[in-house]
């Protein structure tokens, strides 16, 4: 790896959901002067970056993923001066900021969109796919035909996501125009890089009837990205690719597109057919992905990216671990499987403390335009209120996007006025002053994990080897470089008995309080990280 891509490795990366995170005028919404209060915080936990979730002017369709103005910030927010405050007190504190790019589409809001709907014959007119019927039978993301009629036009666009969000017409020059300004401009006011939004949707392969990977996809993403003003920033696409070689040409240091992209197979264990169903999952499959992708992306020298959660899933550990009574160690355990591997940690706000999905007993609670979607359509198809909403409680984007549980003041610390959606139905019991006042911190957990991530180049630079077989109960893994080398062991199930190699050493983490060398029996979630003397 050269040396941009050595530094990337040093990022911790953190998700920031504006609107849940920290309100500072109490009405209700977070926002960037609040955000701007915590930096002190997250400093503290030990995070170096942010990815901040898209807060730019938007009328909230899809909560910020339509943009009708890539150039400000949504009222709610603030102003283009708090931006320019967050970054300034941000690179102060040697962090980097990652803004949210949403190159697929914009609002029916947006400019371009209201120019390009007057006529068939205006200079926006191609800026998005219009046509006279439905080209196809394509479906959009949260339910119904992706094709919408315009009586205005008398043509039907393309919407990939809820009809407000019509996709742009990438291959009209003028859009890859407009979208390298806006990256510009970004990049000008000091943004150290961008997390893309659906980006592999830029170039539709109409010909095999997919709205993703089209012919062009590799041409529009270097146009972003392979500038000279643009080459140093760190880029992670939403890109759904599945296949080694079609990643490498995506994430490969010399192919002037991304850092890296987010592989999501991991996030299918514990889920059926779609996110909203159950299926039972185990870590022992979610290990087993793992491994797939760090040999992979080892062998063929390349970023990966280490997540468990995202503001589009419902929180991990409450799909695939205990987030009862083992919280603790479960919260503690996915952390140690995932972050002391190769590559770049995105952790999602309410991670560092154990947060879980919640539970409502009606749809009044819940904001989410897919959530709401996916419960209507349960009830056509026949499922009674209380089965439709036990998958919407069990797999929706809400569960993520709580209000930040601060502490034990009104609305969580978040707040002093009515949240713009309920907080977590557990907020009495997971919030951040519980947990830092446990003997059993989460928090603390995740401060001692970075420390040693940050100290020690064998857990960036080092190699990656798989000690575990498919059949073990348990994820061991050892991380080396030169002389220095650590093994980390995961136990899932009670009781498994671990001995060997691995765990002679200096313990240097673990998460059972009275945790002692050699080899022995691991019980449930229990990890430990040993340094080879
Ligand atoms: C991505 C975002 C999601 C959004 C969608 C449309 O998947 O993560 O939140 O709804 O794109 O922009
Ligand atoms: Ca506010």
């Amino acid at each position: 790896m050269n040396a941009k891509y050595e530094k990337f490795l040093e990022l911790v990366i953190y998700q920031v959901y504006p609107r849940s995170f920290q309100d500072s005028n109490n009405d209700g919404i977070g926002d960037i002067p609040g955000l701007i209060q915590r930096l002190d915080y997250l400093c503290e936990l030990g995070v170096n970056a942010l990815w901040l979730c898209p807060c730019y002017k938007s009328p909230n369709h899809d909560n910020g993923y339509d943009i009708s103005d890539y150039r400000d910030i949504m009222d709610e927010f603030g102003t283009m001066d708090d931006i320019r405050t967050l970054i300034r007190e941000m690179h102060a504190r040697d962090m980097k900021l990652i803004m949210d790019l949403v190159p697929n589409h914009t609002s029916d809001e947006h400019r371009w969109f209201i120019e390009s709907r007057k006529s068939k014959d205006n200079p926006y007119s191609d800026y998005y796919y219009w046509f006279d019927e439905p080209l196809n039978d394509w479906q959009s993301m949260f339910g119904g035909s992706a094709w919408e009629y315009d009586k205005t036009r008398g043509q039907y666009y393309l919407h990939s996501y809820t009809v407000q969000q019509p996709d742009l017409n990438w291959d009209n020059p003028a859009v890859v125009k407009e979208m390298q300004d806006v990256v510009d401009f970004w990049v000008d006011l000091g943004v150290d890089g961008f997390r893309c939004d659906v980006i592999d949707q830029i170039s539709k392969d109409f010909e095999n009837g997919r709205n993703c990977f089209g012919p062009n996809l590799h041409k529009y993403i270097h146009a972003l990205f392979g500038r000279e003003k643009t080459e140093h920033l760190f880029t992670v696409g939403e890109c759904w690719a599945e296949d080694i070689e079609e990643i490498r040409l995506h994430i490969a240091e010399d192919r002037g597109e991304l850092s890296t992209l987010f592989q999501f197979e991991h996030l299918d264990v514990g889920r059926g057919k779609d996110k909203f169903t159950r299926m039972p999952g185990s870590l022992a499959e979610v290990r087993d992905v793992l491994v797939k992708w760090q040999t992979l992306t080892q062998e063929n020298d390349l970023l990966y990216s280490l997540f468990t959660d995202n503001h589009d899933n419902s929180p991990f550990i409450s799909r695939v671990a205990d987030d009862r009574g083992l919280r603790y160690e479960a919260a503690t355990c996915l952390a140690a499987m995932f972050y002391l591997l190769r590559g770049v940690p995105f952790l999602y706000q309410g991670q560092e403390f154990g947060i879980t999905a919640s539970s409502y007993e009606d749809i009044s609670s819940f904001d989410d335009i897919e959530s709401i979607n996916a419960y209507r359509a349960y009830l056509d198809e026949g499922l009674t209120k209380e089965e439709a909403l036990a998958r919407i409680n069990f797999g929706g984007r809400d569960n993520a996007r709580r209000p930040m549980p601060w502490d034990n003041t009104e609305n969580g610390g978040f707040s002093g006025g009515k949240p713009w959606i309920p907080l977590s139905s557990r907020v009495h019991e997971i919030n951040l002053e519980n947990d830092r006042k446990s003997e059993k911190s989460v928090f603390r957990f995740y401060q001692a994990l970075l420390a040693l991530r940050r100290e020690n180049p064998a857990f960036l630079r080092g190699k990656f080897t798989n000690l575990s077989k498919e059949t073990d109960t348990y994820f061991m893994y050892e991380r080396t470089l030169g002389s220095d080398s650590f093994t980390v062991i995961c136990n899932f199930e009670n009781d498994s008995v671990i001995s060997g190699d691995g765990v002679s050493g200096t313990l240097v983490l673990s998460n059972y309080a009275d945790a002692v060398e050699g080899s022995r029996a691991f019980r449930p979630y229990e990890i430990a990280v040993y340094r080879k003397n």
